[in-house]
């Protein structure tokens, strides 16, 4: 059956869930603060950038069945079913998680309801905040009328948020009654997915455990790939023996400069935080957050042994974002290194980013930056044209890995790279000329090119 569902915040989650809503066939209104974003939104316009979300907006907005409002109060009152997908939970500085946002849809949920109705909570929080969240809204209910809290995480990832959703590996339901049960369950109905139905508490969990087991396999095999650039292994040949056993699995065997985004970075502490908080050290996940905090500036640590100093020389960054398919740049390894290339190497950087760019600018204006410059380019071939040294810190497929090995050696002063995705086969680079390094492989030496880098430092 079809049902009248208000999704509270439309950030990669909430948007992404009512959307995908209303495609299966509900009646969907969208809550958010910000007038101007739900008049982009009426009009069609996505204000993330998420491949496949823009289309189905407009397909479903021309078929009336999602609407944006910053009228909760309407939105609520007419729901069988809110979704909390508030761009969820800011970590503090100590890890912990901020719920200031749900609490205030929560109070906004108490104080409209009229008829019974299910709240669930999609946004990654602390195990145990669904039960506060239900507390919450009893105390604050201005209504007779029932509503329970149910639990329902999700695990899209940016780029792929739409297919993630749609296609979903499972649902998880974390409710503790078969009323709430029942509602979740037959919303997911038309999506025929499979379906795991826990306690709340249980929900909870298996987010915060499914994200922190993928962050440690990553800082697992970066880990790894340390070892395998001082043993003389090569750690894509290792991933890939590794990968044939169904028990390792073939994904996120991927070595590189660490993880990024809004959610391992934040989950991983946040998980860490509960532990402590229970009395509990959860050294794997300890583990992971301190490799991958080692990882992020591996290629500078590797740059400022091999280099004397970057200071003057012209530096091409190649990718901003923390991940190829997003223009998001939260927790993005770039957001370590640039400062680092600017105030440590003092460095002229010329930066390319397909669309993170613009949203970089706003943290790092172009100009003068501490003691460096940084330019943003609308080409990688213009960051590249007589650079003395390039980092790779994104993997963009036609921009950035489309570029031949060749290019660097004829764009390039010096053809210097730092790749902290490995993009490239080494034996290329070899071939191409270059001075090569990337993470858990060999690197490929020119002296040449670091005679003449410090030449130029030296007539700098
Ligand atoms: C992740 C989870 O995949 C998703 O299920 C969850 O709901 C939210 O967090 P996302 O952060 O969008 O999604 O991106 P993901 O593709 O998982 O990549 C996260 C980070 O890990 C990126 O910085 C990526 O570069 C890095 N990564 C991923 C690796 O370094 N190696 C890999 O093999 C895979």
């Amino acid at each position: 059956m079809n049902m009248n569902i208000a999704v509270a915040g439309t950030g990669y989650v909430g948007l992404v869930a009512g959307v995908c809503f209303a495609e299966v066939g509900h009646q969907v209104m969208c809550v958010d603060i910000d007038k101007e974003k739900v008049e982009v939104m009426k009009a069609g316009i996505s204000p993330i950038y998420e491949d496949g979300l823009e289309e189905l907006m407009q397909k479903n907005n021309a078929e009336g069945r999602i609407d944006y409002t910053t009228d909760y109060q309407k939105a609520y009152r007419e729901a069988d079913a809110i979704f909390i997908g508030v761009g969820g939970t800011p970590e503090r500085s100590d890890g912990s998680a901020d719920l200031t946002y749900i609490a205030t849809v929560a109070r906004q949920i108490a104080e409209s309801v009229v008829k019974d109705c299910l709240v669930v909570v999609k946004s990654t929080v602390p195990v145990g905040t669904n039960d506060k969240v239900e507390q919450f809204i009893q105390d604050f209910l201005v209504n007779d009328v029932k509503v329970e809290v149910a639990s329902n995480p999700e695990f899209l990832a940016q780029g792929t948020a739409v297919y993630d959703t749609l296609h979903a590996k499972r649902i998880i339901i974390g409710s503790e009654s078969t009323w709430a049960e029942d509602r979740l369950m037959e919303i997911y109905q038309p999506f025929h997915l499979p379906i795991v139905s826990v306690n709340r508490r249980s929900a909870e969990m298996i987010k915060y455990a499914s994200n922190d087991f993928l962050a440690l396999k990553i800082s697992y095999m970066n880990d790894i790939a340390n070892l395998c650039e001082l043993v003389g292994a090569d750690i894509q040949d290792v991933a890939e023996g590794m990968s044939y056993d169904e028990r390792i699995g073939a994904k996120f065997l991927n070595a590189g400069i660490g993880y990024g985004g809004s959610c391992f970075p934040k989950d991983t502490k946040a998980l860490d935080y509960i532990a402590k908080q229970n009395g509990y050290a959860l050294d794997t996940v300890k583990a992971a957050i301190d490799v991958n905090k080692k990882q992020r500036i591996m290629l500078f640590t590797k740059a400022s042994k091999r280099l004397i100093t970057l200071n003057g020389l012209k530096v091409a960054v190649l990718g901003l974002t923390f991940k190829p398919g997003t223009d998001d740049l939260r927790e993005a390894p770039s957001l370590d290194n640039v400062p680092l290339l600017l105030e440590q190497g003092g460095a002229d950087i010329y930066a390319y980013d397909p669309v993170g760019a613009s949203n970089f600018a706003k943290v790092y204006p172009e100009g003068k930056n501490g003691n460096g410059r940084i330019t943003y380019v609308d080409q990688a071939a213009e960051a590249l044209e007589d650079a003395n040294v390039c980092f790779i810190f994104t993997e963009w497929g036609g921009e950035i890995k489309a570029i031949e090995p060749d290019t660097y050696k004829r764009l390039m002063r010096t053809p210097l790279i730092y790749d902290g995705r490995n993009i490239y086969k080494v034996q290329d680079m070899e071939r191409a000329g270059a001075e090569y390094h990337s993470i858990g492989r060999q690197a490929v030496m020119r002296k040449e090119v670091k005679e003449i880098s410090e030449h130029e430092l030296q007539t700098h």
